[in-house]
């Protein structure tokens, strides 16, 4: 049995212990989602000790042999750290007295994902909680006119999903109308071969219209906005983390909107 798995059962062991205890440290994690290539954040807060030569955080992965990072008397102790995160994690240091043991993962990896445990130890005592962590990839859809197309058409185009995600186009005149007749949506594989670059196009679309093109997986949902009008052409495009529990956004970057030239080549009728 390896120190880690026991590390497992001993943390199952402390929490049906710490029933009957009163004074523990409450642990609260945030269920999140790393983007693959990208730099992700695990969240998690406990209530704070005055002292930080007091504080131990352990961040640990189920199946993982060796500790995905460790923290105390006041600094990193990577001693017992795992190969597989060697390099890419770090806490907060300067947070970790006000209660914030979020750790920082560098370049987000497919296979980060799973369940961890962030383990404090303060002088009232031992807490923890679990983390599933997720990971895919995910981006803003940027939609714009075709202009040399033969009809007039929308091209909605995102660079990394993963896994493959499901495209939904909109209009705000033709509410609840159906456009998978009228699109073509192709995923196209990057170099990487993981993620896939999204690539939809709205055939006959109408003036005076604002259509959005909705792109979505388990992980997120981006939703990208155009508005033609026959003087102008706005666009805006959102994205919004879903929290694997209750769909519920927990993070979301929205852009206003944004005028765009007019087609030179295109004459809207
Ligand atoms: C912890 O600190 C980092 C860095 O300031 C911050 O980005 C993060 O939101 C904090 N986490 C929590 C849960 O407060
Ligand atoms: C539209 O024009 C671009 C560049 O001008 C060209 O690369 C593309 O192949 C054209 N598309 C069509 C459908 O003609
Ligand atoms: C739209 O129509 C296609 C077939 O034309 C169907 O497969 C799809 O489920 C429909 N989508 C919705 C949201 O009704
Ligand atoms: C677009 O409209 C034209 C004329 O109404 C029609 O012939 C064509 O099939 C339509 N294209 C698509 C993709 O529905
Ligand atoms: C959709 O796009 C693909 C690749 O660009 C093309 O081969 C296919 O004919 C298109 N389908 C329709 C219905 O336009
Ligand atoms: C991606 O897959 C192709 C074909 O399967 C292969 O030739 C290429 O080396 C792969 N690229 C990477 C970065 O793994
Ligand atoms: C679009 O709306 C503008 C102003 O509301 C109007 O003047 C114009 O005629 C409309 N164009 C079409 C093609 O409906």
């Amino acid at each position: 049995m390896t120190a880690s798995s026991l590390f497992w059962l001993e943390q199952l062991h402390l929490s049906s212990v710490l029933v009957f205890q009163g004074d523990t440290p409450s642990v609260t994690t945030l269920t999140s989602a790393g983007n693959i290539g990208e730099d992700g954040i695990l969240s998690c807060t406990f209530e704070p000790d005055i002292k930080l030569s007091d504080i131990v955080i352990q961040w640990l992965k189920e199946g993982v042999m060796g500790l995905v990072h460790e923290f105390k008397e006041g600094k990193d102790d990577l001693s017992d750290q795992d190969e597989m995160f060697r390099g890419r994690t770090a806490v907060f240091a300067d947070q970790v007295i006000v209660g914030n043991a979020s750790l920082r993962l560098k370049n987000v990896q497919l296979t980060d994902a799973g369940t961890y445990k962030c383990y404090i130890i303060t002088s009232k005592g031992k807490g923890n909680a679990n983390l599933e962590y997720k990971t895919g990839a995910f981006s803003i859809p940027e939609v714009n006119m075709e202009c040399n197309a033969t009809s007039e058409s929308l091209r909605c185009e995102a660079p990394r999903w993963f896994p493959q995600p499901t495209v939904v186009w909109a209009s705000q005149v033709d509410q609840g109308a159906n456009f998978s007749e009228v699109s073509n949506t192709s995923f196209e594989l990057n170099s990487e071969n993981v993620t896939m670059k999204v690539v939809s196009i709205l055939y006959n679309v109408t003036i005076n219209n604002t259509y959005s093109c909705m792109i979505e997986n388990n992980i997120a949902k981006a939703t990208g906005d155009i508005k033609v009008t026959d003087s102008e052409i706005k666009r805006r495009s959102h994205l919004q983390l879903l929290n694997s529990k209750a769909s519920l956004c927990v993070s979301s970057v929205a852009i206003s909107w944004v005028l765009l030239p007019l087609c030179p080549y295109l004459m809207l009728k």
